[in-house]
């Protein structure tokens, strides 16, 4: 772990705190950095309706990665050095939160993930934050389901082999489902933004599993799936919170109907501040906010009370305060930061229907 310098802001005379985000707003997962931004930005509106933070207005600098690692690098290098950000918001996608951890660590500026799931982001450094659970237990929930309610003994698993996402949760599937008692009976690969998945799915389809688990994200997600319909294979599909977007079922149709999905919140919970954050966010964006939504307007909101408990907007005074991080009531659920950085909280289980999802189960740590 890299001993970070001293960051954060320079103590200017100013009215305003300036943040970071980084996200991809446009490219092959645009769904995920554009519902983020709206997440984070009704937070921070929300906040400077009422009053803002130490008495001053808080203000985002927000950059397109276009969902590149590279980019991601660059912008937060951009935040810290050009716009003197005390804090960063970003990313989506485990490999850029990965490539902007080791940037924001070094340099000593906290980060927060909302919805990265891979264990490593936070390992990166005492900066490094996420409000959401992490693949080992997303890896665990889904293998416990397939036994346990799909009952299955024989799934096979299609990997998206350019993302540290897809590669943790499949290295995790596959020791739990072994442990339960179940079997893989392949293992295929793909790199994101293939088009054709049909050598692997008829490697897949040879072997009979009883479901196939494809943790990968919604754009790779949807045509793999129209494309294994096509070829005649029926099982459901499981995923994990990389299916959650509204453009799944633009490119799947009904393919992935009755196939499943662990996430991190359901829209249907019918807990009072969960139910204001959507009717808020679909009058200011316009439709039901997904996961990314509802885990940007988390992380803003940590990052918001970590800014007014702070003892000033230095990077180590910020860090202290957001590692403080108790109960904290997010849409997405309570968040405890634990000493590594990590929330633990439970996962939902969505299952897909008519191009809607459907709440099964919830899964507690
Ligand atoms: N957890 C995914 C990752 O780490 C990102 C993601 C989160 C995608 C939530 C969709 C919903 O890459």
């Amino acid at each position: 772990v890299a001993q970070p310098a001293a960051g954060g802001a320079t103590p200017a005379a100013s009215d305003t705190i300036v943040l970071g985000e980084v996200g991809s707003l446009t490219g092959a997962q645009a769904t995920f950095g554009v519902s983020t931004r709206n997440g984070v930005d009704l937070a921070i509106k929300e906040a400077n309706a009422a009053g803002g933070v130490k008495g001053k207005k808080l203000k985002v600098i927000v950059y397109d990665d276009q969902g590149k690692p590279e980019e991601a690098a660059q912008a937060v290098t951009r935040l810290i050095t050009q716009d003197k950000v005390v804090l960063i918001l970003g990313e989506v996608a485990s490999s850029n939160s990965l490539a902007m951890a080791e940037k924001a660590q070094a340099a000593g500026v906290p980060m927060i993930t909302p919805s990265s799931t891979n264990p490593s982001v936070t390992e990166k450094g005492e900066y490094i934050f996420r409000v959401c659970f992490i693949d080992p237990f997303q890896g665990f929930v889904m293998a416990k389901f397939a036994r346990e309610h799909l009952k299955a003994d024989r799934v096979a698993i299609l990997q998206d082999n350019k993302s540290a996402y897809s590669i943790g949760l499949t290295d995790v599937f596959t020791q739990k489902f072994a442990e339960m008692g179940g079997k893989i009976v392949t293992t295929q690969s793909y790199s994101q933004g293939d088009t054709n998945f049909r050598a692997q799915l008829t490697a897949i389809k040879k072997e009979k599993p009883q479901a196939i688990y494809v943790p990968g994200y919604y754009n790779d997600v949807g045509i793999i799936a129209r494309q294994a319909r096509e070829m005649g294979v029926t099982v459901p599909l499981m995923g994990g919170d990389g299916w959650d977007s509204e453009k799944l079922y633009e490119l799947a149709g009904n393919a992935l109907d009755g196939s499943y999905f662990s996430n991190h919140y359901s829209p249907s919970n019918p807990d009072p501040k969960v139910q204001k954050f959507i009717s808020d966010y679909k009058a200011a964006y316009g439709g039901v906010p997904d996961a990314l939504a509802a885990l940007g307007y988390d992380a803003a909101k940590v990052a918001i009370a970590a800014l007014e408990r702070a003892q000033d907007t230095s990077g180590p005074a910020v860090r202290d305060a957001i590692a403080q991080t108790k109960d904290f009531p997010g849409v997405a659920g309570n968040i405890t930061l634990d000493q590594n950085r990590n929330a633990v909280k439970s996962a939902a289980i969505l299952k897909i229907g008519n191009g809607k999802t459907e709440f099964v189960t919830t899964i507690n740590p």
